[in-house]
């Protein structure tokens, strides 16, 4: 069936192609260990649907800024998943170029291999259009189709998420992509009333999209994680050195500058658990939001606030959940992130949690399978509530 009038690899066939397909193999590694392997687990389900092709992934992994930084090697990501596959996986030492030609015209259907970062090339970012398209035809040059099943690098413009669909046909969605949107787009046709938007982390300026876009989806828009302290402040609260940058209060300053916003449903935190910044003591508190002092630091949402947002969020019809509502890290400032993921949980309602922190609390709360969707990309669920689409699906081919 087709995505967002994209076609899908259910609509073409595939069978004996060569074929690039796009994951977003981004995960946290540690020491050479992969942490968390749920974005490798996703796709699994699209490499064995395309296991009679000449199967090749490609992936970004971190932030590597154009160059090759072993660090950042995709190299464990293809040893975990051979192991998940239960088969060989080659990993190719490059994502262009002769390593990857030979290792293709070596590969026969049914076979399975891994490119090296993509990031490692200036090409796969560049906003100059003409060097992220000659990256993109490089990339695209040993194929003859494409399959993009990145749903967390859905948002980003790059080259192999979105430009080298240009150079391929078929340019078709995997089954995770198909998931994700279908399980999205139900968020988005939600009515108005009872759809309670939590929104947390740390950057305003990151968010205030969706924000914007979700104070007119949703009914009730809390507010939590130290992006709450900005809004506070470009409201002229007192918030003593709890984190705030200048970008995140110019993006608040902005927002309540702006007469088009109906900001009823905006919800702040009302109190705040925060350290004693100096002192040997680092003593604690519990504290309204209007009785921050300077050389404190709010690093968590208060219990007021906390049976506020849990009461609501219990009794809504939809949840949409994205970013910690505290120094979630930091123990005891993970207990307003614990209580929303609780809370989320135990809601009878349609309930969809995007982006990293969010998606740990609820796994280490143990209570993810009672959530109805979990989404494998952050920003890329943001944008697509916020927009209703996003480019990497746009690229691909009309259904
Ligand atoms: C993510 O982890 O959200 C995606 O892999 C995108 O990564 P990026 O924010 O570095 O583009």
């Amino acid at each position: 069936m087709p995505v967002m009038g994209r076609k899908t690899i259910d609509d073409v066939s595939l069978s004996g192609k060569r074929v690039l397909c796009r994951v977003d193999f981004n995960v946290p590694i540690k020491n050479g260990q992969i942490t968390d392997d749920t974005r490798i687990r996703a796709v699994l389900p699209t490499i064995e649907r395309l296991n009679d092709t000449v199967l090749v992934l490609c992936s970004h992994l971190g932030r590597p800024k154009g160059k090759p930084n072993p660090e950042e090697s995709l190299r464990p990501v293809a040893k975990r998943l051979e192991e998940l596959l239960g088969k060989q996986v080659t990993f190719v030492e490059d994502c262009v170029g002769e390593k990857v030609a030979s290792a293709v015209a070596q590969m026969k259907p049914g076979d399975v291999a891994l490119l090296e970062n993509t990031r490692f090339y200036p090409g796969e970012e560049s906003k100059n259009a003409e060097e992220n398209r000659a990256f993109a035809q490089q990339l695209a040059d040993p194929f003859e189709a494409y399959v993009n099943d990145a749903f967390g690098a859905a948002h980003r413009k790059h080259a192999s998420s979105y430009t080298v669909a240009q150079f391929l046909s078929p340019a078709v969605a995997g089954l995770l992509m198909g998931t994700e949107i279908g399980a999205l787009s139900k968020l988005l046709e939600q009515p108005r009333e009872g759809f309670v938007a939590i929104i947390g982390g740390a950057k305003v300026e990151d968010k205030i999209g969706v924000i914007r876009s979700l104070l007119v989806r949703a009914e009730t828009v809390l507010v939590g994680g130290a992006m709450a302290w900005a809004f506070l402040k470009a409201r002229h609260y007192e918030i003593g050195c709890s984190l705030c940058t200048p970008a995140s209060l110019q993006a608040a300053v902005d927002f309540y500058a702006d007469a088009e916003i109906d900001r009823s449903g905006l919800v702040l935190p009302t109190d705040c658990h925060m350290l004693e910044a100096r002192g040997a003591g680092k003593a604690r508190k519990i504290v309204p939001v209007t009785m921050i002092r300077p050389g404190w630091n709010a690093l968590d949402i208060g219990p007021v606030t906390i049976k506020r947002y849990t009461t609501v969020i219990r009794a809504a019809r939809t949840v949409f959940w994205n970013g910690p509502m505290g120094y979630f890290e930091k123990p005891p400032f993970n207990e307003g992130t614990f209580a929303v993921a609780q809370a989320v949980a135990d809601c009878q309602g349609y309930t969809v949690i995007g982006g990293g922190d969010s998606v740990a609390a609820v796994e280490q709360a143990g209570v993810a399978d009672k959530i109805d969707h979990i989404s494998t990309g952050g920003g890329a669920s943001l944008e697509f509530v916020e927009f209703g689409s996003l480019p990497g699906i746009e690229a691909l081919d009309p259904a």
